[in-house]
Protein backbone atom coordinates (compact mmCIF):
# COMPACT_ATOMS: atom_id res chain seq x y z
CA UNK A 1 0.00 0.00 0.00
CA UNK A 2 1.39 3.54 -1.02
CA UNK A 3 0.62 6.41 1.45
CA UNK A 4 2.67 9.08 -0.53
CA UNK A 5 0.14 10.97 -1.86
CA UNK A 6 -2.72 12.72 1.11
CA UNK A 7 -5.68 11.16 -0.51
CA UNK A 8 -4.40 7.99 -0.20
CA UNK A 9 -3.56 8.27 3.61
CA UNK A 10 -5.73 6.74 6.09
CA UNK A 11 -7.36 9.61 7.35
CA UNK A 12 -8.25 10.80 4.31
CA UNK A 13 -9.95 6.84 3.53
CA UNK A 14 -11.77 7.31 6.90
CA UNK A 15 -13.02 10.61 6.25
CA UNK A 16 -14.70 9.30 2.84
CA UNK A 17 -16.11 6.09 4.14
CA UNK A 18 -18.03 8.15 7.07
CA UNK A 19 -18.98 10.82 4.12
CA UNK A 20 -20.62 7.56 2.17
CA UNK A 21 -21.81 6.17 5.09
CA UNK A 22 -24.08 9.34 6.07
CA UNK A 23 -25.11 9.55 2.86
CA UNK A 24 -26.29 5.99 2.45
CA UNK A 25 -27.92 6.69 6.10
CA UNK A 26 -30.03 9.45 4.88
CA UNK A 27 -31.03 7.42 1.64
CA UNK A 28 -32.35 4.80 3.97
CA UNK A 29 -33.97 7.32 6.02
CA UNK A 30 -35.80 9.10 3.17
CA UNK A 31 -36.86 5.47 1.78
CA UNK A 32 -38.39 4.54 4.93
CA UNK A 33 -40.42 7.89 5.15
CA UNK A 34 -41.72 7.11 1.91
CA UNK A 35 -43.23 4.09 3.19
CA UNK A 36 -45.46 6.46 5.17
CA UNK A 37 -46.92 7.84 2.20
CA UNK A 38 -50.51 6.75 2.52
CA UNK A 39 -51.61 4.43 -0.62
CA UNK A 40 -55.27 3.28 -0.78
CA UNK A 41 -55.19 0.12 -1.85
CA UNK A 42 -59.03 -0.57 -1.74
CA UNK A 43 -61.03 -3.09 -4.01
CA UNK A 44 -64.51 -1.72 -4.04
CA UNK A 45 -67.73 -3.55 -4.27
CA UNK A 46 -68.22 -5.52 -7.68
CA UNK A 47 -71.44 -3.61 -8.72
CA UNK A 48 -72.01 -5.32 -11.72
CA UNK A 49 -69.17 -6.65 -13.34
CA UNK A 50 -69.32 -7.39 -17.34
CA UNK A 51 -70.99 -10.18 -18.74
CA UNK A 52 -68.91 -11.68 -21.52
CA UNK A 53 -67.90 -15.38 -22.88
CA UNK A 54 -65.69 -16.99 -20.76
CA UNK A 55 -62.89 -17.30 -23.22
CA UNK A 56 -63.31 -12.91 -23.81
CA UNK A 57 -63.49 -13.14 -20.02
CA UNK A 58 -60.57 -15.05 -19.33
CA UNK A 59 -58.25 -12.02 -21.79
CA UNK A 60 -59.77 -8.67 -20.27
CA UNK A 61 -59.23 -10.48 -16.69
CA UNK A 62 -55.67 -11.31 -17.17
CA UNK A 63 -55.15 -8.12 -18.92
CA UNK A 64 -57.03 -5.53 -17.79
CA UNK A 65 -58.88 -6.16 -14.92
CA UNK A 66 -55.30 -5.09 -12.57
CA UNK A 67 -56.39 -1.65 -13.62
CA UNK A 68 -59.92 -1.92 -14.86
CA UNK A 69 -61.48 -3.10 -12.21
CA UNK A 70 -62.52 -3.54 -8.37
CA UNK A 71 -60.75 -6.95 -8.56
CA UNK A 72 -57.01 -5.27 -8.82
CA UNK A 73 -54.48 -7.86 -7.55
CA UNK A 74 -52.05 -5.83 -4.64
CA UNK A 75 -48.67 -8.16 -5.68
CA UNK A 76 -46.09 -7.77 -3.03
CA UNK A 77 -44.61 -4.72 -4.90
CA UNK A 78 -47.08 -2.56 -4.67
CA UNK A 79 -46.60 -2.68 -0.91
CA UNK A 80 -43.36 -0.65 -1.04
CA UNK A 81 -42.96 2.54 -1.90
CA UNK A 82 -42.58 4.27 -4.48
CA UNK A 83 -44.05 1.56 -6.82
CA UNK A 84 -47.27 1.19 -4.48
CA UNK A 85 -47.47 4.82 -5.66
CA UNK A 86 -47.41 5.02 -9.16
CA UNK A 87 -49.17 1.29 -9.26
CA UNK A 88 -51.74 2.94 -7.20
CA UNK A 89 -52.54 6.37 -9.53
CA UNK A 90 -52.74 3.47 -11.72
CA UNK A 91 -55.52 1.86 -10.79
CA UNK A 92 -57.32 5.05 -9.80
CA UNK A 93 -57.18 6.76 -13.10
CA UNK A 94 -57.71 3.38 -14.82
CA UNK A 95 -60.70 2.64 -13.03
CA UNK A 96 -62.11 6.53 -13.35
CA UNK A 97 -61.87 5.96 -17.07
CA UNK A 98 -63.70 2.42 -17.36
CA UNK A 99 -64.66 0.10 -14.58
CA UNK A 100 -65.53 -3.86 -15.75
CA UNK A 101 -66.96 -4.13 -12.08
CA UNK A 102 -69.20 -1.64 -13.10
CA UNK A 103 -70.12 -1.93 -16.56
CA UNK A 104 -73.56 -3.12 -16.43
CA UNK A 105 -74.47 -0.01 -14.36
CA UNK A 106 -74.16 1.92 -17.45
CA UNK A 107 -75.00 -1.35 -20.11
CA UNK A 108 -77.08 -4.22 -20.84
CA UNK A 109 -75.76 -7.53 -21.38
CA UNK A 110 -76.32 -7.49 -25.01
CA UNK A 111 -75.23 -3.95 -25.80
CA UNK A 112 -72.00 -4.95 -24.39
CA UNK A 113 -69.77 -6.09 -27.19
CA UNK A 114 -70.80 -2.90 -29.30
CA UNK A 115 -70.10 -0.83 -25.97
CA UNK A 116 -66.54 -2.32 -25.82
CA UNK A 117 -66.00 -2.04 -29.45
CA UNK A 118 -66.55 1.76 -28.82
CA UNK A 119 -64.65 1.85 -25.59
CA UNK A 120 -62.16 -0.13 -25.51
CA UNK A 121 -61.24 -1.77 -29.00
CA UNK A 122 -59.59 0.83 -30.46
CA UNK A 123 -57.07 1.15 -27.49
CA UNK A 124 -56.06 -2.58 -27.85
CA UNK A 125 -55.89 -2.46 -31.67
CA UNK A 126 -53.26 0.22 -31.54
CA UNK A 127 -51.64 -1.94 -28.37
CA UNK A 128 -52.08 1.68 -26.34
CA UNK A 129 -53.58 -1.17 -24.01
CA UNK A 130 -52.80 -2.83 -21.78
CA UNK A 131 -49.88 -0.13 -20.98
CA UNK A 132 -46.49 -0.84 -21.60
CA UNK A 133 -44.80 -0.99 -18.59
CA UNK A 134 -47.57 -3.84 -17.38
CA UNK A 135 -46.48 -6.16 -19.69
CA UNK A 136 -42.65 -7.09 -18.76
CA UNK A 137 -44.10 -8.46 -14.95
CA UNK A 138 -46.97 -9.68 -15.98
CA UNK A 139 -46.44 -11.80 -19.26
CA UNK A 140 -49.79 -13.32 -19.17
CA UNK A 141 -51.41 -9.74 -20.15
CA UNK A 142 -49.47 -10.19 -23.37
CA UNK A 143 -52.33 -10.36 -26.09
CA UNK A 144 -51.59 -12.77 -28.64
CA UNK A 145 -53.25 -12.97 -32.29
CA UNK A 146 -55.70 -15.99 -30.64
CA UNK A 147 -56.46 -13.35 -28.46
CA UNK A 148 -57.15 -10.62 -30.23
CA UNK A 149 -59.11 -12.30 -32.67
CA UNK A 150 -61.40 -13.28 -30.00
CA UNK A 151 -61.79 -10.30 -28.73
CA UNK A 152 -62.13 -9.09 -32.54
CA UNK A 153 -65.72 -10.91 -33.29
CA UNK A 154 -66.81 -10.97 -30.34
CA UNK A 155 -67.17 -7.15 -30.38
CA UNK A 156 -68.19 -7.28 -33.96
CA UNK A 157 -64.84 -5.33 -35.36
CA UNK A 158 -64.37 -8.14 -37.51
CA UNK A 159 -67.74 -7.49 -39.38
CA UNK A 160 -66.81 -3.71 -39.61
CA UNK A 161 -63.31 -4.61 -41.58
CA UNK A 162 -65.22 -6.54 -43.62
CA UNK A 163 -67.91 -4.20 -44.30
CA UNK A 164 -65.24 -1.37 -45.07
CA UNK A 165 -63.73 -4.35 -47.66
CA UNK A 166 -67.37 -5.31 -49.60
CA UNK A 167 -68.19 -1.63 -49.29
CA UNK A 168 -67.91 -1.12 -53.21
CA UNK A 169 -69.19 -4.61 -53.86
CA UNK A 170 -72.54 -3.80 -52.02
CA UNK A 171 -73.37 -0.53 -53.68
CA UNK A 172 -72.69 -2.25 -57.05
CA UNK A 173 -75.41 -4.94 -55.65
CA UNK A 174 -77.68 -2.68 -54.84
CA UNK A 175 -77.76 -0.94 -58.44
CA UNK A 176 -77.33 -4.43 -60.12
CA UNK A 177 -78.94 -6.93 -57.86
CA UNK A 178 -80.51 -8.74 -61.28
CA UNK A 179 -76.73 -10.04 -62.59
CA UNK A 180 -75.08 -10.96 -59.58
CA UNK A 181 -72.56 -12.64 -61.29
CA UNK A 182 -71.09 -9.73 -63.64
CA UNK A 183 -71.19 -7.70 -60.08
CA UNK A 184 -67.14 -8.69 -59.42
CA UNK A 185 -66.12 -8.00 -63.29
CA UNK A 186 -68.01 -5.23 -62.95
CA UNK A 187 -66.04 -3.44 -59.93
CA UNK A 188 -63.04 -4.56 -61.62
CA UNK A 189 -63.73 -2.57 -64.43
CA UNK A 190 -64.28 0.12 -62.55
CA UNK A 191 -61.96 0.51 -59.82
C1 LIG B 1 -51.31 -0.99 -15.74
C2 LIG B 1 -52.67 -0.58 -15.69
C3 LIG B 1 -53.54 -0.75 -16.93
C4 LIG B 1 -53.82 -1.90 -17.62
C5 LIG B 1 -53.27 -3.29 -17.36
C6 LIG B 1 -54.77 -1.54 -18.63
N1 LIG B 1 -55.04 -0.20 -18.56
FE1 LIG B 1 -56.38 0.83 -19.69
N2 LIG B 1 -55.86 2.55 -18.76
C7 LIG B 1 -55.01 2.66 -17.69
C8 LIG B 1 -54.92 4.03 -17.25
C9 LIG B 1 -54.06 4.56 -16.11
C10 LIG B 1 -55.77 4.75 -18.11
C11 LIG B 1 -56.08 6.24 -18.06
C12 LIG B 1 -55.12 6.93 -18.95
C13 LIG B 1 -55.37 8.38 -18.92
O1 LIG B 1 -56.41 8.83 -18.47
O2 LIG B 1 -54.45 9.07 -19.39
C14 LIG B 1 -56.34 3.80 -19.03
C15 LIG B 1 -57.24 4.14 -20.03
C16 LIG B 1 -57.91 3.22 -20.79
C17 LIG B 1 -58.91 3.55 -21.77
C18 LIG B 1 -59.30 4.94 -22.17
C19 LIG B 1 -58.37 5.34 -23.27
C20 LIG B 1 -58.38 6.77 -23.56
O3 LIG B 1 -57.86 7.10 -24.63
O4 LIG B 1 -58.87 7.57 -22.76
C21 LIG B 1 -59.37 2.39 -22.30
C22 LIG B 1 -60.43 2.22 -23.36
C23 LIG B 1 -58.61 1.32 -21.67
N3 LIG B 1 -57.73 1.85 -20.76
C24 LIG B 1 -58.78 -0.01 -21.96
C25 LIG B 1 -57.97 -1.02 -21.46
C26 LIG B 1 -58.10 -2.41 -21.83
C27 LIG B 1 -59.17 -2.95 -22.78
C28 LIG B 1 -57.14 -3.09 -21.19
C29 LIG B 1 -56.81 -4.55 -21.29
C30 LIG B 1 -56.57 -5.07 -22.60
C31 LIG B 1 -56.38 -2.13 -20.37
N4 LIG B 1 -56.93 -0.89 -20.58
C32 LIG B 1 -55.33 -2.43 -19.54
C33 LIG B 1 -54.32 1.62 -17.08
C34 LIG B 1 -54.32 0.31 -17.52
Amino acid sequence: MEKTSPENSPQAEKKKSTWVRKVFIVLVILFLALQLYPVDRKNPEVVADLIAPDDVKSILRRACYDCHSNETKWLWYSYIAPVSILIERDVRLGRERLNFSEWGDDYDEEDTPEMFLDECWESIETGEMPLWFYLPPHPEAVLTEKDLNILRTWCGADELEDEDEDESEVEKEHDHNDHGNKKEKKSEDED
